[in-house]
C-alpha cells in the first residue's frame, strides 16, 4: 500500500505525514530527507552541487532507511543517523539545487520505489504521485497560502529560539517554489487524481482523519 503526500515546502506535510503513518502502522519515506542527504554529503566531500552527474553518482551509491523512533522519523544514511544537520538553511538550498539535476531525480527514483515497495509506506515528497508512484493506492496534495507557510515557519523557528524574519522567510519560501515548480525534470505539481487538501482551513487532527479515510479498507 502506497500513500503519496505531496505539496510545496511549509504546507505541513512532514506534520500530517508522520501522524498518518504512526496511525497506519507503515514507514515513512520522508524524500526530501533524501535530497537533504545527498545535498550534505555533496558538501561534505567537497563536490560541486551544480555538477549534476557527479551528484548522480553520489546518490546512487548511497544507502537509505527511514524508521519512527519515539514519534519522530529518522533518516539513516549508509548506517549513520542523521538529524538536524540536513535541516540548516544551507542544506535547504543545497537539496533544492541538487533536486534540479534530471540525473539525480534519476538515480533516487529508483531508490525512492525499491524502499516503497518493501513496505506498506506513507511517502512525502514533490512527485510522489506524478513520478515516483503514480499508481499510488491513495494521493494527496496539501497545500497552504505561502504568506501562512512563512508565518508558521516564523512561529518554529522562534520555538526553537532561532531568529527568524518574516520577509526574508517568505522570499526564501517564494524563490524556492518558483525553483521546485520551474524545473523541466519532475517539477511540482498537482497529479490529475490527486485529492488536494488546503492545511490552512483544517487543523492538523483534521486532515490526519481525512487523509486516513482516503485509505481503501479504513
Ligand atoms: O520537503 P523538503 O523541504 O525537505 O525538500 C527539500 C528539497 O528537495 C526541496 O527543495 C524540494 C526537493 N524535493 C524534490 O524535488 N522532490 C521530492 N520528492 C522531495 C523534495
Amino acid at each position: 500500500m502506497i500513500v503519496a503526500i505531496d505539496g510545496p515546502a511549509g504546507a505541513g506535510k512532514s506534520t500530517i505525514a508522520l501522524n498518518v503513518a504512526q496511525e497506519l502502522g507503515f514507514q515513512l519515506i520522508d524524500t526530501g530527507a533524501i535530497y537533504r542527504t545527498v545535498g550534505l554529503k555533496a558538501t561534505q566531500m567537497g563536490l560541486d552541487i551544480n555538477d549534476g552527474p557527479a551528484c548522480a553518482q553520489l546518490a546512487a551509491d548511497l544507502d537509505f532507511e527511514f524508521k519512527i523512533v519515539d514519534g519522530k522519523n529518522h533518516i539513516i544514511c549508509n548506517g549513520e543517523t542523521l538529524g538536524q544537520e540536513i535541516r540548516t538553511p544551507d542544506m535547504s538550498r543545497a537539496a533544492s539545487i541538487v533536486s534540479a539535476h534530471p540525473e539525480v531525480r534519476q538515480a533516487l527514483l529508483n531508490i525512492q520505489r525499491e524502499l516503497g515497495r518493501a513496505r506498506d509506506s506513507v511517502l512525502e515528497g514533490r512527485d510522489i504521485g506524478t513520478v515516483v508512484f503514480p499508481d499510488a493506492d491513495v494521493k494527496v496534495f496539501l497545500t497552504a497560502s505561502d504568506t501562512e507557510r512563512a508565518q508558521r515557519r516564523v512561529l518554529q523557528l522562534g520555538e526553537q529560539g532561532a531568529a527568524a524574519n518574516y520577509e526574508d522567510i517568505l522570499a526564501d519560501i517564494r524563490e524556492r517554489d518558483a525553483r521546485d515548480s520551474s524545473r523541466s525534470a519532475a517539477p511540482l505539481k498537482q497529479a490529475d487524481d490527486a485529492v488536494a487538501i488546503d492545511s490552512t482551513e483544517f487543523g492538523i487532527d483534521e486532515v490526519v482523519a481525512k487523509v486516513v479515510s482516503l485509505v481503501p479498507g479504513r
